[in-house]
């Protein structure tokens, strides 16, 4: 099959890269010279484990190209639109024109194909009621394709798996039969070997598939903001977080994952995904059936309040001169990412209060470095630790948790510690010295 690939972020490139590992003919386009570059040399141009295998074994073979030339997705049978739709300047509604344009792309330069109507996939994370506003721009404009809404839910970390062995797919189908068998049958040869593994398959309509997307980032977004709440709740009674979370995680119903207490979510789609959702339930007049997400949103920023005001406290009330090492900085471990990083964006807090603050980041740095060219950041952990008058551990990369306390301890002026993200062992860390602070929990409860 001839695919193309329309956007080559987190989401495009690695879509690229698997469907060429599966047999396909795969373009992928990007407004983006310097991305296409490094992607045509079989170079990732982001921080993802387990793409540069996929990517180069694509790129060498021939099987994958990469091109900022439009055109050059004429011959594709299948066009996959995978541009972002970030948060709108000025409103929470999600800023659509990467998507139109990418249309607009396809009515322009997709030729028909013999073997019978084209094929537009929609990745992209979009207001419910988009993929029929492009199916009826597409009839409008007389092109021969069918559309599909075919929602991504891969994690940055673990896309190249998630990709090719997700949980589940989901088609969203127009309501015609005819063109919905087309639809997915062609899909189905395109995801063959996620078909033959027998990983389900949800036929539904545009709407539920656009739906599902959304309340999946929602539902994910609520669950990490409950554990944070509880977290409040057990700072303030003499509680334990992590030994709660492990507590109710053991109810099959609830289960343990997505339950860590910490600084809170960031990223390119938790935030925005559920603020784009509540523009849309405006817009639809059911604005209060996502009133919740509101407080879910809340409590998550309150995360980052929380983590200044304890630093501030622990720095005896003043961050003036204070000296932070900041260990991490992109919104998760394993991904380059620092778009609404809860870490980046503490760090620019105690920066602002005054600390003198020196971060490092294992792949995040060079983003920082040019976002924020305010923070001092340094190359290794052992560097930030210099001299410190407290550490914040805000990004859980496997490299911070190996740190031994005793040698931490050796290299900062104060031994005092906030782990953002409960991931420390907090017995070793106090048993070395250190004045260790998780978050939700206290001295008496580890
Ligand atoms: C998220 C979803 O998990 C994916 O399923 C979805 O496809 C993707 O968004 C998307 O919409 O494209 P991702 O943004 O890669 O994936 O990040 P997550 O793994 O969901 O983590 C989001 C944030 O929550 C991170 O900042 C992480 O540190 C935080 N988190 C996660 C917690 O604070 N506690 C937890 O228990 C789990």
């Amino acid at each position: 099959m001839r695919i193309s690939v329309i956007g080559c972020g987190y989401l495009g490139a690695v879509h690229a890269a698997c469907m060429a590992d599966f047999g396909h003919e795969v373009v992928g386009v990007d407004i983006d010279q310097t991305k296409i570059d490094r992607l045509a040399a079989g170079v990732p141009s982001f921080h993802e484990p387990g793409l540069e295998p996929v990517l180069r074994k694509g790129v060498e073979s021939g099987a994958l190209t990469f091109t900022t030339d439009k055109s050059a997705i004429g011959d594709a049978r299948v066009h996959f639109i995978a541009v972002g739709t970030p948060q709108g300047g000025g409103s929470y509604a999600a800023d659509m024109s990467y998507v139109w344009t990418a249309v607009d792309d396809i009515l322009a330069h997709a030729r028909p194909h013999a073997d019978g109507p084209l094929v537009i996939v929609g990745k992209s994370t979009v207001p419910v009621g988009t993929a029929q506003a492009i199916a009826d721009r597409v009839a409008e404009a007389g092109l021969d394709a069918v559309v599909v809404w075919n929602p991504e839910f891969l994690r940055e970390g673990f896309a190249v798996q998630d990709t090719q062995a997700p949980d589940r797919v989901v088609y969203g189908l127009p309501d015609d039969v005819l063109a919905g068998d087309t639809g997915r049958a062609v899909l189905d040869e395109v995801y063959a070997p996620i078909i033959a593994a027998g990983i389900p398959r949800l036929l539904v309509n545009y709407a539920t598939a656009e739906l599902v997307k959304v309340a999946a980032n929602s539902f994910l977004a609520t669950k990490i903001s409950f554990i944070n709440s509880m977290a409040e709740l057990c700072d303030a009674s003499g509680a334990d977080v992590t030994r709660l979370a492990e507590a109710i995680g053991h109810d099959e119903r609830i289960g343990p994952k997505f339950l860590q207490a910490g600084i809170g979510f960031g990223g390119g789609c938790l935030p925005k995904d559920i603020r784009a959702f509540m523009a849309r339930a405006g817009e639809l007049g059911v604005d209060q059936s996502l009133t919740f997400l509101r407080e879910v949103d809340s409590i998550n920023m309150r995360r980052r309040d929380h983590a200044v005001d304890l630093a501030t406290s622990m720095a005896g009330g003043r961050l003036v001169g204070v000296k932070v090492a900041v260990l991490g900085l992109t919104f998760k471990p394993d991904s380059d990412d620092v778009r609404d990083s809860p870490a980046l964006d503490i760090a620019g807090r105690l920066w602002g209060r005054g600390a003198n603050v020196v971060a490092t980041d294992p792949a995040g740095a060079a983003a920082v470095r040019s976002q924020r060219p305010d923070l001092h950041i340094v190359d290794t952990a052992d560097e930030a630790l210099e001299g410190a008058d407290l550490v914040m551990l805000l990004t859980a990369w496997k490299d911070y948790l190996a740190i031994d306390p005793a040698h931490a301890k050796s290299l900062v002026a104060t031994p005092r510690i906030i782990d953002g993200r409960n991931v420390l062992d907090a017995h070793a860390w106090a048993d070395a010295g250190w004045d260790y602070r998780g978050m939700g929990r206290t001295a008496s409860t580890w």
